[in-house]
């Protein structure tokens, strides 16, 4: 059944993301100028975010893409992760900036840096759209941040709530009922 009946509140504007993108992507290109780096976008939710601060960077990275599996896709924040798809990249000696849209619990990012670690990276950080705070349970403290939420489940470039909304070129909050 094809049913998007939900009410959806603007919270992030295309303008608004436009302008966190760039502004990321001058942090990024500050920190990593004359470094060998992979960026690796975190599949699906990551791609539009991934897509718009690649063209941001001068920095002439090799890109990557990883897909993780995790139960269920609702809104539950997910605890148990694995590969569907690893890096296909050598990340030996290279500095590694991992994409992912949102971080909630934690768990999905931890997962990454721990399996990522032993690959030989001279460094390991994180670039997140969206860091959403009150439901941590890792620890885990992304290097980049375009915005920071407390809770809410949102929507719209990039991210999807059952693999719904993800075309949306702003990110909206999908209020209950
Ligand atoms: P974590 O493992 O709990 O940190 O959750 C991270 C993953 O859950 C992200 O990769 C997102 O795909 C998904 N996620 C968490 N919160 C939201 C949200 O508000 N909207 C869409 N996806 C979300
Ligand atoms: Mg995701």
């Amino acid at each position: 059944m094809h049913s998007r009946d939900h009410a959806l509140r603007l919270v992030y504007s295309s303008g608004e993301i436009a302008a966190r993108v760039r502004e990321i992507g001058a942090a990024i290109n500050a920190e990593y100028a004359g470094k060998p780096l992979v960026v690796v976008c975190i599949l699906k939710g990551a791609f539009m975010f991934f897509s718009d601060l690649l063209r941001e960077l001068t920095v002439e990275p090799q890109i990557d893409f990883v897909r993780l599996a995790s139960y269920g896709d609702g809104m539950r924040t997910t605890r148990s992760v694995s590969f569907n798809k690893d890096v296909e990249l050598s990340l030996m000696d290279k500095h590694v900036l991992l994409v992912e849209d949102v971080i909630d619990s934690g768990h999905t990012i931890d997962f990454l840096l721990q399996q990522l670690k032993a690959r030989g990276a001279v460094s390991l950080k994180v670039a997140a759209l969206v860091d959403k705070t009150d439901r941590r349970e890792m620890f885990v403290k992304p290097d980049f941040v375009g915005f920071t939420l407390r809770d809410g489940f949102i929507v719209g470039y990039g991210l999807d709530y059952a693999e719904e909304y993800r075309e949306l070129p702003a990110i909206y909050e999908m209020l209950p009922g």
